[in-house]
Formats: structure tokens, sequence, C-alpha cells
């Protein structure tokens, strides 16, 4: 075992002192696993588990950093095949009550014992001139491993898909848990919330408000075309222009491509979609808490069109998703964005599909 949680008896708390005169990188160097972590596995409340895969990355990190000040998490499980030590040390330096505990290649399955909500940012980020589709034969593998562990160790949590393409890698996660036989579509939730914050701040830019106080539906799916927000939907009510909808709609479904390319190489977004994963788990947790009135937009399989996954609003409660909200009224420039999307999303979907099914 790499850890454990729990008050240290005096003599082991004595060898765990001596060990820590070992400079950290050091300790890294000479051990796959975060032993050294014991000595802080103690002190939080009874709470809620939290399990992130891909822990070491770009996304991983700050959206780990994130998690481990929010009060609602009780235990912080890291997962990563490379640098889950040095995340695991840093992190676990901050005074907060959440327990961080690092796990190393080999330990997929104990770091999701127990564990109430995996979010999985794990996986390549997109280069200048890729598309999220073009992600899709590394990231695929990498979340059917992922989620095989998943079905193994924690089958009853609430799983949060990150890795991109969305559109396909929550088909994939479906098709293993269905192959497993334990896949409950209430809990597979695929996380659009950076659509959704980059539409609020940028319609914020438009209408001249706190972007905080904007609320826009974002629908449909997660790349490109297959983002649909719904500005005639925006709190506060507001009416747009054709050249404001256009301008609005087209930096919403390119917000990603903007990053990339502004990072010319570096990765893609990491700090933003941190900031909206951490968010969207918040509202997963407070709603696993008995928080009511929980709704956010995600992808999920869904009844909302004839796709069978779409993003759209869901009311989140303590078992997952407790309802998928249907679309409600679009104007024209919607609706036909909505059947220009279809194909495209249908496509993504199939592809996801089949490359667990073998076809
Ligand atoms: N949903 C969204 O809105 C959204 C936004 C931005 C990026 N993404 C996606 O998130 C993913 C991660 O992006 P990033 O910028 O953090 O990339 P990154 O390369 O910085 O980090 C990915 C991490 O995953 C780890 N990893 C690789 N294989 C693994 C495995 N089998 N098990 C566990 N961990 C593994 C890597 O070691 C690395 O630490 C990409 O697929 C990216 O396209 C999604």
């Amino acid at each position: 075992m790499e850890s454990f949680q729990g008050e240290s008896r005096p003599h082991a708390r004595l060898s765990r002192i001596s060990s820590h005169i070992q400079p950290h990188h050091k300790f890294a160097e000479e051990k796959a696993d975060v032993d050294m972590q014991q000595c802080r596995a103690k002190g939080a409340a009874p709470g809620l588990k939290v399990a992130v895969l891909g822990a070491a990355g770009g996304i991983g990190q700050p959206l780990s950093l994130l998690l481990k000040i929010n009060p609602l998490v009780a235990t912080l499980n890291l997962y990563d095949v490379v640098n889950t030590p040095g995340v695991t040390a840093d992190l676990s330096h901050t005074n907060t009550s959440t327990v961080v505990r690092g796990f190393g290649k080999e330990h997929l399955d104990a770091a999701l014992e127990g564990v109430d909500l995996v979010i999985i940012p794990a996986g390549v980020p997109r280069k200048p001139g890729m598309t999220r589709d073009d992600l899709f034969n590394i990231n695929a593998g990498i979340v059917r491993t992922l989620c095989e562990g998943i079905a193994r160790s924690c089958p009853k949590a609430v799983v949060n898909i990150i890795s991109n393409p969305v559109n396909s890698t929550v088909p994939i996660a479906a098709e293993v848990f269905k192959k497993a036989g334990i896949y409950d579509p209430k809990r597979l939730l695929g996380v659009t919330t950076l659509d959704v914050v980059r539409a609020n701040t940028f319609v914020a830019e438009v209408i001249g408000v706190d972007p905080r106080e904007v609320s826009v539906p974002v629908v449909g799916g997660h790349a490109g075309i297959t983002i649909l927000p719904i500005l005639s939907q925006v709190n506060p009510p507001f009416t747009f222009t054709k050249e404001e909808t256009e301008y609005l709609t087209n930096r919403i479904q390119n917000g990603g491509t903007e990053v990339v390319e502004a990072k010319a190489g570096a990765g893609s977004a990491t700090l933003s979609m941190a900031y909206a994963a951490a968010k969207f788990a918040d509202a997963n947790l407070r709603a696993l808490r008995g928080e009511t009135g929980v709704v956010e937009c995600s992808f999920v399989a869904s009844e909302v069109t004839e796709l069978p996954y779409f993003a759209s609003k869901v009311r989140l409660g303590r078992s997952g998703i407790e309802e998928i909200f249907p679309l409600g009224p679009l104007n024209d420039f919607e609706r036909k964005g909505l059947e220009k999307l279809k194909g495209e999303l249908r496509s993504s979907i199939e592809k996801g599909v089949n490359f667990i099914k073998g076809k």
C-alpha cells in the first residue's frame, strides 16, 4: 500500500521523521510510490473521496489544487503514470483539511478504492492544427484503461470525463461500463463546463456586466460546431443583434482553438479548464451531499434529441443525474445550429461506441 489514513503511532512517527531528512527530489527519484504521504494522511473529517486520474498534467495539477481547498473533499487521491510523488508532496504542504494521497502507474485500483467522484483529465492535449478528433486514438485507449479500473474498484462512483474528444470519450466510458455490467447513465457526465464558462465571460464582455452574473446554457457536444450556445436564453435577459450572435457563437465554439493557437505548441486550455472542472466537481459534490436545485450543463446519455448522447442542462442529486431538461425555446439561428451539429456529433458518438465494440 502506498498510503494510509489515520493517526500514526509514536515510534512509527519517528521513523517517518527520519525519512523526511531526505530532500524531496531524492525521495521522488528513489521511490515510485508516495508512502511519504503517510505522515500527512491524517486530520480530515469523514467526507467525500475524490480521485483525479491524470493529476500531474496541465489540467490535473491546478484542478487538484482547487479540489484540495474545497472543504467538501475529505480525501483526494492523485493518480498519474508520471510525476505523482512530486505533485502529491507539493500539494500536501497546503494547510487545508483535505488529505492528499499519491498513486503511481501500477496502483490504479488502489487510487480508486471507495471513491465517490472520479475526475479524468488524463490524455494528450491538442497542438495547433489538430482537432479534438485527432486526439482520438491515444485518448480513447487511456480512457478505456481508466474506466476498466473504475469498474473494478468504485463501480458506484460518479464519473466526470474531461479527456478529449468528449463527444467520443463519454460513449467509450459507457461501453466499458456496459461490458463490465456496471453502467449507470446517471453517474457518467462529460465535462462541458468550460464552454459555459467561456460563454458567460464573452457574453458579459458584450453586455457589460459582471461575468459571475451571466448564465448561458450551452448544449450539443464539446467540439467546434457541436458546441451550441443558446444565447436567446441568456440570463439576465438580453437581445443580441445578428452580428453579436454570430460573433459570440463563433468565439464560444472556437474558444479552445484560441487558446491552442496562443499557446503555440505548449498545449491546450489548462487553467480555465481546471477552474471549470473544479466548478463542475463542486456542483457534483454539493449534490452528492444532498443540496437540492443543483443544475449544470453536461454531455450525458440523453433523450432530449434523437442522438443517444447530448449536452444540456441537468439537475444533479445524491446519485448523479436526477433530471435532464429539454432544450426549451430556440430561435431560428439556434434551430439551424442544432440541425447542423447533429451529423458530426452522431459520427463522433459512433466512433467512440465502435472503439469498444471493435467495429
Ligand atoms: N473537456 C474540456 O473542456 C477540455 C479542455 C481542455 C483540455 N481537455 C483535454 O484534457 C486532457 C488533458 O489535457 P492536459 O492539458 O492536462 O494534458 P497534459 O499532457 O498536460 O496532461 C495529461 C496527463 O495525463 C497523464 N496520463 C497519460 N496517460 C495516462 C494514463 N494512462 N493514466 C493516467 N494518467 C495518464 C499524463 O502523464 C499527463 O500528466 C486532454 O485530452 C485535453 O484535450 C479537455
